[in-house]
């Protein structure tokens, strides 16, 4: 039995080594998320994985395309003028959850697509306005052939301005305003339903200090169709980064620090390994020598080939592996990343050592899969679902950034509980970044650190999945003992249950959507049950659900007591309710 696992590990070891080994020079740009039998009509849409937790795909009657602003007013004001529910579409579509799914199935679908032009830089005053479609590779390109730079923003690209600002997302930084890019709108035009006597659809502009910029700016998309957003930009800088390998012995307490002492410091601790890689990432003058670059090893293209036998030996692992066998997988791989400083080179070919000093636009950001020479589908992201390779849940939660020493020190205990359940966490382990207090109705109350992690998903819904009650149990503990928030754009239903109830301005939030689409043109089931809209809750309650987190058990029905997995109480936050066996 050993040896055979001891086979299987060194096979999955050998795969993992040949994908992180590819340098390949094209890839099949990833699909769009919509697409239609018939012309504009007759659509479905989803996301960049083709996987909602409940569903494949959603169905919409239409589809537009606007190329203008005033093709978006036309399109806004047919589908009202139709009384249709309607969502905005981007290029690639990379939420989790059904956030762009059109109410029903006689929606309409308006996609940013072709809303991807740069309307304006004022170098002079460090601004920049691009229409919502423009992708975050678009976006830091613009900037910096002014000479400006982003501060803060995710690290993969394929993002657009209008996705990113509507789920919140953010990079990392407590300095400035930190690390979210809503933070640095300054204005931003939004189309939103009018009456019949004003054509159906109007621009409503959003100035410098304008009231409702704190609830456009994270809008879940439920205010209207954002057309165009300014930002507030930097000179541009260089940066200078070293990935800091330690011990986990003090990480409550760095929790705290690390972030305060270095302007992009993330942190990325390795629970089963008891290390921590710290960021130890700094701003440098652009005078400071270097060219580095960052070509994140995870966002390269990946051979199709290779990533279906990846699966292959994902799914045997997780069904017949052992902990040990998916622990050495880890950290063979881990240490290969870590050799190729995760995709980091001096000088844009080799990484000769640390620190690594570059440009701001070289080194904030990556996603070379996305380059779109057409290769017929051989090599692609790591998560293109015309393949069948990786597929995973993605939790992003955050907690008060007041509480993340306790929060860490408890995560700690669960892990000397079972250190080799954490592989199931992969190499990414669990990545901790920070975000300040927001303005933002929908934005971070207070400063926050926020923790993402990336696990195992079946296609078969229902199957159990190798110490998912540790992963429900960590989830549950930041949501409900430390007073957590879900990331808008990823995590599974469970996590938004009740959670609108933390955002202390919600209500404000609801009473622009209120007075910007009374009619709920922009509302979904699924945006209402995460507003909490009448009481609605994103829990799906039916026999098996907290299999897939689609709700928290209450009931033994609600996991797979067929195949010995019961509702019991979590081992550390004894308050969690998961899925035993
Ligand atoms: C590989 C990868 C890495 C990621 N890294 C990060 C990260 O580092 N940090 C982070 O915070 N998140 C990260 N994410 C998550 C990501 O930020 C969110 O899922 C984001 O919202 C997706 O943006 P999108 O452009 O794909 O938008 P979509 O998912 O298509 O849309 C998001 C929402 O915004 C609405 N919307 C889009 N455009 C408009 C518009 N013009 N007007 C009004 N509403 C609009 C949509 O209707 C939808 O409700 C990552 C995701 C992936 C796949
Ligand atoms: C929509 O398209 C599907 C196939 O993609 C087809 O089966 C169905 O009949 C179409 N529906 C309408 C109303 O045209
Ligand atoms: C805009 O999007 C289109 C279609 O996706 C693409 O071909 C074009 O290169 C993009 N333009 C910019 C400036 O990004
Ligand atoms: C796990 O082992 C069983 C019994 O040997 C086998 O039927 C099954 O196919 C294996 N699972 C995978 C994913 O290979
Ligand atoms: C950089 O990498 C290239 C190609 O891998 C190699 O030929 C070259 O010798 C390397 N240069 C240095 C300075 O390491």
């Amino acid at each position: 039995m050993a040896t055979v696992e001891g086979q299987r590990a060194i096979m999955l070891l050998l795969l993992l080594l040949a994908l992180a080994q590819m340098s390949l020079t094209s890839s099949s740009p990833p699909p769009d998320p919509v697409a239609c039998a018939d012309g504009a009509s007759n659509c479905t849409i989803t996301n960049a994985y083709a996987s909602y937790p409940d569903r494949r795909t959603c169905h919409a009657a239409k589809a537009a395309y606007p190329r203008t602003e005033q093709e978006l007013v036309a399109a806004v004001a047919a589908a009202v003028a139709a009384k249709r529910k309607v969502k905005v579409a981007t290029r690639y579509g990379h939420s989790f959850t059904k956030l762009a799914c059109p109410g029903g199935n006689a929606g309409a679908i308006i996609s940013t697509r072709w809303l991807n032009r740069t309307v304006r830089v004022d170098a002079r005053n460090r601004l920049i306005t691009v229409e919502s479609g423009m992708t975050l590779r678009g976006l830091i390109s613009a900037a910096a052939e002014a000479g400006l730079a982003l501060p803060y923003t995710p690290y993969w690209f394929g993002l657009t301005v209008g996705g990113l600002l509507g789920t919140g997302a953010h990079g990392n930084s407590l300095w400035g305003k930190g690390g979210a890019v809503h933070e640095y709108v300054v204005a931003l035009r939004i189309v939103t339903p009018a009456p019949a006597s004003h054509g159906f659809a109007m621009v409503r502009e959003l100035g410098t200090g304008h009231p409702d910029l704190d609830a456009a700016k994270v809008s879940l998309g439920v205010l209207g169709v954002i057309s165009q957003v300014t930002l507030r930009l930097q000179p541009m800088f260089k940066r200078s980064i070293s990935f800091v390998k330690r011990d986990d012995t003090d990480l409550a307490e760095q929790v705290a620090t690390w972030g305060r002492i270095h302007e992009f410091g993330d942190i990325t601790w390795l629970p089963e390994e008891r290390k921590v890689i710290y960021r130890q990432d700094d701003r440098v003058d652009v005078s400071a020598p270097g060219d580095g670059f960052n070509d994140n090893l995870g966002f390269r293209p990946f051979s199709a080939t290779e990533l279906e036998a990846d699966r292959v030996q994902d799914d045997l692992l997780q069904e017949n592996g052992t902990d040990a066998t998916r622990c050495t997988a880890i950290r063979t791989a881990e240490a290969y990343l870590e050799s190729h400083a995760f995709g980091l080179t001096n000088d844009g070919v080799n990484f000769t050592g640390y620190p690594v000093v570059g440009y701001q636009h070289r080194m904030q950001a990556s996603g070379s899969c996305l380059d779109t020479k057409d290769d017929g589908l051989k090599s692609v992201c790591y998560w293109d679902p015309r393949i069948r390779g990786p597929f995973i849940y993605n939790t992003g939660l955050s907690v008060p950034l007041s509480r993340a020493p306790a929060f860490v020190a408890d995560l700690k205990r669960l892990r000397d509980r079972n250190p080799q359940a954490f592989c199931v966490l992969g190499t990414s382990g669990v990545l901790m970044r920070y975000v300040k207090a927001s303005t933002a109705y929908l934005g971070k109350p207070v400063d926050s650190l926020t923790v993402d992690i990336d696990y195992y998903r079946s296609h078969a819904s229902g199957t159990p999945r190798a110490h998912a009650d540790m992963i429900d149990e960590i989830e549950q503990m930041a949501l409900h003992k430390y007073g957590g928030l879900p990331h808008w754009g990823k995590n599974r239903n469970f996590a938004f249950h009740g959670a609108i109830a933390k955002f202390p301005r919600a209500g404000e939030f609801l009473k622009v959507k209120h007075r910007y689409d009374p009619e709920g043109t922009f509302s979904s089931e699924w945006s209402d049950q995460v507003l909490g809209i009448k009481g609605q809750s994103t829990n799906i309650l039916n026999m098996g659900c907290a299999m897939e987190g689609l709700c928290v058990c209450s009931d033994d029905s609600h996991c797979a007591p067929e195949k010995g997995y019961h509702c019991r109480p979590g081992k550390v936050y004894a308050e969690a309710r998961v899925c035993a066996r």
